[in-house]
Parts: structure tokens; C-alpha cells; sequence
């Protein structure tokens, strides 16, 4: 908790998950008593819009993250860091060095979201080796840069479920044990309630948010 602030699930494919996981992830540790926000730095401001609908449907909610619409995130990460325990990044697909993926200099870890398939995994490659180059000027400034993929929309019974370890080690990066399913429900999930409010699928979700505390070290 101490080491990890700030994560982005991000990567170069739009409708990943990028922003579901993020407002998912963030809410369910809210709940859990953390202090968090979600910096939604993405022009589409999909999580900033979802959260006002929320509002002015359901009013304000009690137990949910702060979020955050911005496109300057130095400055509201210099005004605002002391006030959270996790930050979370909400940022746009990234297709190259631009300053998207810039953003991920602020990062201590990213998640990235992957889609089975080879042009898949061949572009998801592409992106976390400019995620690595990110994560080298952290290191010579002396902070981690952890990065983490995750299967989304995984399905069963598909051949190419089986080639998850030979693109992890395309990759180098570690792939989280517990895949993400392609579950209607999940399209539901807002921003203020969690896939455990939803009894269909909150049992697969909980394994993934339990590896996921573990991974980031999140007590
Ligand atoms: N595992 C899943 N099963 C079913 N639906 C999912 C799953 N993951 C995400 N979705 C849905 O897919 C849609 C796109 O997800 P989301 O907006 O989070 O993607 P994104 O990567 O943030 O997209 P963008 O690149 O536009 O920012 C949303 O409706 C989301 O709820
Ligand atoms: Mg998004």
C-alpha cells in the first residue's frame, strides 16, 4: 500500500475494460475503507459522465470513490496526493508516444487489459514496450514501475486460452492468474455499485480483487 499509489489499467486497445476494471477496482476498495480516486483523464470522460448520471439519478452516494475529471493530472496530483491511499488513471487508449503514455510516468504499476488473440497480444507487445521505456525513466529517478496484464472478456473452451503462458513470456510481464470473463452482466456495472452487488457474477469477480490486493500489496 505504502509502495503502490498510483495504477492505470490502460493499454492500446480501445474497449478493453480500461475503464470498467478502473471504476470497479477503485469502488470495491473504497468499500473497503480506503481513500481513493479516480483521475479521469481520458477526453471521452466516461467515468466522470457514468458517475453523473449516478448522481442525479441516486443522489449522492455514501461509500464510493471520488472522481475526477482533468486534463492537467500533475497538477491535481500535486495538490491532491496526501488526501488518497490509491490513485487510479483513467486514461485513453495509447497508440504511441504521445502524452498519454507520458502519463504513465506517474504510475508505480499498470494493469493492462488483453484480449486472447494474436493481433491481440502482438499489439498489446507494442504498447507495453513503450510502457517499459516509461517505466526506465521511473527507474532512474529511483522509483518501481510494476506492470501486470490481465485477460478480459476471456471465454471458455477457446484453443488460444492455452497460449496465456507463451505470450506472458513474449510479454515479460506477469499475467494475473485469474482471468476476467465475458459476462453481459459486467456491462451493467456502474460506478458507484461493485460486481458483488451483482449475486450472477460476484463470485468470479471476488477470486481476480483478492489477487489483485494481493499483487499490489493492499491490506
Ligand atoms: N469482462 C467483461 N465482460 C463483459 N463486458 C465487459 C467486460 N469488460 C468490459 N466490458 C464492457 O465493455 C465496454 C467497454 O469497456 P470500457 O469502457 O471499460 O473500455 P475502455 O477500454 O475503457 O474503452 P475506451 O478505450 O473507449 O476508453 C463497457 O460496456 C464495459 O462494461
Ligand atoms: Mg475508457
Amino acid at each position: 500500500m505504502e509502495d503502490i499509489r498510483i495504477i492505470s489499467v490502460c493499454s492500446q486497445k480501445g474497449g478493453s475494460g480500461k475503464s470498467a476494471i478502473t471504476a470497479w477496482l477503485a469502488n470495491s476498495l473504497c468499500r473497503e475503507g480506503k481513500r481513493v480516486l479516480v483521475l479521469d483523464a481520458d477526453g471521452q470522460r466516461t467515468i466522470a459522465k457514468l458517475r453523473g448520471r449516478e448522481v442525479d439519478r441516486l443522489g449522492e452516494p455514501e461509500k464510493a470513490c471520488e472522481v475526477m475529471a482533468t486534463d492537467d493530472v500533475a497538477t491535481v496530483l500535486d495538490e491532491r496526493y496526501e488526501d488518497f491511499d490509491v490513485i487510479f488513471l483513467d486514461l485513453p487508449r495509447m497508440t504511441g508516444p504521445d502524452e498519454a503514455v507520458m502519463a504513465l510516468t506517474f504510475c508505480d504499476s499498470i494493469l493492462v487489459p488483453i484480449r486472447l488473440g494474436d493481433s491481440d497480444v502482438l499489439s498489446a507487445f507494442e504498447f507495453i514496450k513503450a510502457a517499459k521505456k516509461m517505466g526506465d525513466i521511473r527507474r532512474e529517478r529511483g522509483f518501481d514501475f510494476n506492470i501486470f496484464g490481465v485477460q478480459n472478456f476471456r471465454q471458455p473452451n477457446l484453443r488460444e486460452n492455452n497460449d496465456i503462458n507463451r505470450y506472458a513470456e513474449m510479454l515479460d510481464i506477469t499475467i494475473f492468474d485469474n482471468a476476467l470473463p465475458n459476462r453481459a452482466d459486467f456491462m451493467r456495472v456502474g460506478t458507484i455499485d461493485c460486481p458483488s452487488d451483482y449475486s450472477s457474477i460476484a463470485e468470479v469477480y471476488k477470486a481476480f480483487y483478492q489477487e489483485f490486493k494481493q499483487r499490489y500489496q493492499i491490506t
